[in-house]
């Protein structure tokens, strides 16, 4: 366990309800990440996740349409690792050229299916039900200048059944969602030089 001065700072960039935030934050606090979230940045202002972060006296904020703002925050707070937790703006490419190589996203499929443009949250799970397919699942990736195309960390399969739903396979897939975006995080910070 690293002390606690030697923590990486991580940045949680967020627009919903926050559920991969939470379990980011709460992965920190049992040691299982060798980081710390130290930002929280929503680009909805309503969004569930800024709570989540102002629980645990997280600097967390509405920002929305201000790239060089958000650069500055970054770097104010030091941050080590950029975490896309279900943030659905795209990131202005001189942010992701600001911290290239630093900024990872959690996507609900299995990419390269089912990814890029007009694919997030149910849309995802909608055309996979749709598809007929058998299995789906979630992909950490690095993000860079395109969407949903950085490459791939870490991927966990679900199995689909003649049951599921949409709304049942997004279930499933949230629940490996928050399995393996801590050990993505976890292989990209061991790969970091501290600087
Ligand atoms: C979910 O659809 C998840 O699959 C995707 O972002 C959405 C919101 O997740 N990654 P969260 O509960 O806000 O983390």
């Amino acid at each position: 366990m690293k002390e606690k001065s030697d923590l990486y700072n991580i940045a949680v960039l967020v627009s919903g309800s926050g559920s991969n935030l939470q379990s980011v934050i709460d992965n920190t606090l049992d040691g299982s990440v060798n980081g710390r979230v130290a930002l929280v940045v929503s680009d909805r202002e309503g969004a569930y996740a800024l709570k989540r972060g102002e629980n645990h006296n997280i600097p967390s904020y509405y920002l929305k349409g201000d790239p060089e703002g958000l650069i500055r925050l970054l770097d104010s707070h030091k941050i080590d690792l950029v975490v896309l937790a279900g943030y659905l703006s795209i990131l202005p490419k001189q942010v992701v050229q600001a911290y290239e190589n630093r900024i990872i996203n959690i996507h609900p499929s299995l990419i390269p299916k089912y990814c890029g443009k007009g694919f997030y949250g149910m849309n995802v799970h909608n055309a996979v039900i749709a598809g007929n397919e058998k299995v789906s699942g979630a992909t950490v990736h690095f993000v860079d200048a395109g969407i949903d195309t950085g490459p791939i960390i870490l991927q966990e399969t679900v199995e689909i059944t003649e049951e599921d739903t949409p709304e049942t396979l997004q279930q499933k897939v949230l629940k490996i969602e928050h399995e393996i975006l801590p050990k993505g995080i976890n292989m990209v910070l061991n790969q970091l030089t501290k600087e």
